[in-house]
């Protein structure tokens, strides 16, 4: 029998995630001794009421609501309590004495995270977040490690689970966004406020998480463009569909140097948009999330799986624990944040994409090439143009549906050509304005 050093794992929180990775660690402790070269010992998990009913059962002698003392005498902490605080201050004191810091906290990760990088730089300490992104799906590792020799160019993901499952029960049921949500909270996939969710709020996290570290540069949280899906209609999904494409919720990381000042930068965006139905990230459904990476040497590479999920989750939380495990037991310093490439955050307005315009018209000689004009005058080139007629009402004229797709242009002179089409007297409305993603 192999005798190892022993450490001290304590445990922040002992919710869907916490309860799951201390009954892993207790169930197959001994295997994951032997994969990280040291026993861990579960010292203790921290809740904040210790007579609560738990769906999964933690030891009674292990729980406490003492998070601060538990803390002091770990090697290494698992914080599962999630929010801003009193995590980022418990992740502090934990960094700060010297021990290794493990989270699945995307709010405090992309809040927090230089604050916290810096604070385990200062001791030699690690901080590891795979579970922040993805839930199970192994996405941060192999950008920061496996993809450290190549140059990643762009990064398209399905990182929320509950507006995937939305969009899904739309396209698939016909179901509205309302009934959807109301599933998606009963099957647990929901954020406690769901706007997190449908807002874009929690997308955009991830995105500020992929993009720092993808680019070796840091992308604040507020320099993330978001819109969530609640404008996105039953009616947009079926049309989409039968147009050849599938609605997602993206999120999206690019490096791209600005066509107006020639200034390389990156720019981190969550919105819907229109994806091809052969594009893979069209055949990820349900609460699944998927990462599609565009890397210069690599080409294209997708990691797909469980965005959330107690046990899922804890499956990445443990994959940490066994690193941080292993640092322990080798010794030297830890992985620092990889900023060093400091590119500038470039603004939306220079990102350049491709607009799917729905527009409501009168069918009367001269409006198409009205429209086409006003495309024109802002520097955007159509694409496509498809058109359907109905019948106007009794004396008046009949009415079209215009389906306008543009080449790609800057995303200022979409919006300034939208903005001109809302205020021509040839347009009777914008029936939908989307982005359209994932065309070569
Ligand atoms: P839960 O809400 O299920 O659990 C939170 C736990 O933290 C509870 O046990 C709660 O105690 C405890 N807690 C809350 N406040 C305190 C406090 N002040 N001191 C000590 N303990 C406290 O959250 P999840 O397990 O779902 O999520 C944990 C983390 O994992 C979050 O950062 C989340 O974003 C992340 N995550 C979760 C996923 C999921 O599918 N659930 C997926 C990916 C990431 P008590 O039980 O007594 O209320
Ligand atoms: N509410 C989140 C989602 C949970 O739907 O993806 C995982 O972060």
């Amino acid at each position: 029998m192999i005798e190892y050093r022993n450490l001290r794992v304590a445990i922040l929180g002992g919710g869907s995630v916490g309860a799951q990775v201390a009954a892993l660690l207790l169930q197959h402790g001994d295997e994951l001794a032997a994969r990280a070269g040291a026993g861990l010992e579960l010292v203790g998990v921290a809740v904040r009421d210790v007579k609560a009913k738990r769906d999964t059962e933690i030891p009674k002698h292990l729980i406490t609501a003492d998070a601060e003392s538990l803390i002091l005498g770990a090697d290494i902490v698992v914080e599962l309590i999630g929010g801003l605080e009193p995590a980022r201050s418990y992740i502090l004191q934990a960094l700060n004495s010297g021990a290794d810091v493990i989270t699945a906290n995307k709010a405090v990760m992309a809040n927090h995270g230089p604050e916290l990088f810096e604070a385990a730089e200062q001791v030699g300490a690690q901080l590891y977040y795979e579970a922040a992104v993805g839930g199970a799906i192994p996405i941060i590792r192999p950008l920061r490690d496996s993809l450290a020799g190549d140059r990643v160019s762009r990064i398209l993901g399905i990182v929320n689970g509950t507006t995937n499952y939305i969009l899904d029960r739309m396209d698939v049921h016909g179901d509205d966004l309302h009934d959807a949500l109301a599933e998606a909270t009963r099957l647990g996939y929901a954020e406690a406020d769901p706007t997190a969710d449908i807002e874009g709020f929690d997308a955009a996290q991830k995105a500020a998480i992929l993009a720092s570290l993808a680019f070796h540069t840091t992308v604040p949280l507020d320099t993330v463009y978001r819109e969530g899906i609640t404008t996105v209609t039953r009616d947009q999904v079926q049309a989409a569909r039968k147009a050849g494409y599938v609605v997602k919720l993206l999120a999206i990381c690019e490096r791209f140097t600005d066509a107006a000042t020639g200034v390389e930068g990156v720019c981190a965006r969550v919105h819907p948009a229109l994806v091809p139905l052969d594009h893979p990230l069209a055949a990820v459904h349900g609460a699944n999330n998927a990462v599609f990476v565009e890397a210069e040497a690599a080409g294209d590479l997708m990691f797909y799986g469980a965005g959330a999920g107690g046990i899922e989750t804890a499956s990445a939380v443990l994959g940490d624990l066994v690193s941080a495990a292993r640092r322990h037991v080798a010794g030297g310093p830890g992985v620092a944040e990889s900023t060093h490439s400091n590119l500038p955050v470039l603004p939306m307005s220079s990102v350049t994409t491709r607009y799917q315009i729905t527009l409501s018209v009168v069918d009367e000689p001269g409006v198409l090439a009205a429209i086409a004009q006003l495309f024109s005058d802002h520097g955007v080139s159509v694409e496509a143009v498809s058109q359907s007629v109905r019948d106007g009402q009794a004396g008046s004229a009949p009415t079209a549906t215009l389906v306008i797709v543009t080449h790609r242009a800057s995303e200022s002179s979409l919006a300034s050509t939208v903005a001109a089409l809302a205020a021509s007297p040839v347009v009777s409305s914008i029936v939908s304005t989307l982005r359209v993603e994932g065309l070569q």
